[in-house]
């Protein structure tokens, strides 16, 4: 992936010379790609004297920073308590075999991202989980499955 590094520039050109600021010069950066691209985290270090290995260390410490791009749609199966007993594991089990990642990744053609939650506030419907901006309740394995299937088919056509 290809990357305007001048959008890296323009950041460090506004927090010139302003200390501490590191992490909201990681948080632009962020905003600008949607992810924290390596040549732009060079640049960083470069421009701030910051070393590669302390911007990965923040990068990796705090979960608001991702070292890759999103996927088109993000799939957040709910942990919470009450979707925990009600089988949210399986569920996980079930995508990341069905998608070939594990939960924090993302699919090589950037379709699906997989992502862990807390409480998304549908106890009722457990085990949920949201897709974009839609929530699928009661879900199990196969009908997970079957939901990303219809995705991915329609994202096709
Ligand atoms: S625990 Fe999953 S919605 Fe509340």
């Amino acid at each position: 992936m290809e990357i305007c590094i001048s959008h890296t520039d323009k950041i460090l050109d506004k927090y010139k010379g302003t200390k501490g600021s590191i992490i909201p010069i990681m948080q632009q950066v962020q905003k600008a790609y949607g992810f924290l691209p390596e040549e732009a985290l060079q640049r960083v270090s470069d421009i701030t004297g910051t070393r590669m290995s302390q911007l990965y260390g923040i990068a990796t410490f705090y979960t608001q920073f991702r070292l890759k791009p999103l996927g088109k749609y993000t799939i957040r199966v709910c942990h919470g308590t009450a979707c925990h007993v009600s089988g949210a594991e399986m569920l996980t089990e079930a995508i990341e075999n069905e998608l070939g990642v594990k939960t924090g990744d993302t699919t090589k053609d950037l379709t699906f991202s997989l992502e862990s939650v807390a409480c998304i506030g549908c106890c009722s419907l457990a085990p949920a989980m949201t897709i974009g901006e839609d929530t699928y309740a009661r879900n199990t394995p196969a009908k997970a499955v079957k939901t990303i299937k219809k995705i991915a088919k329609g994202d096709k056509n």
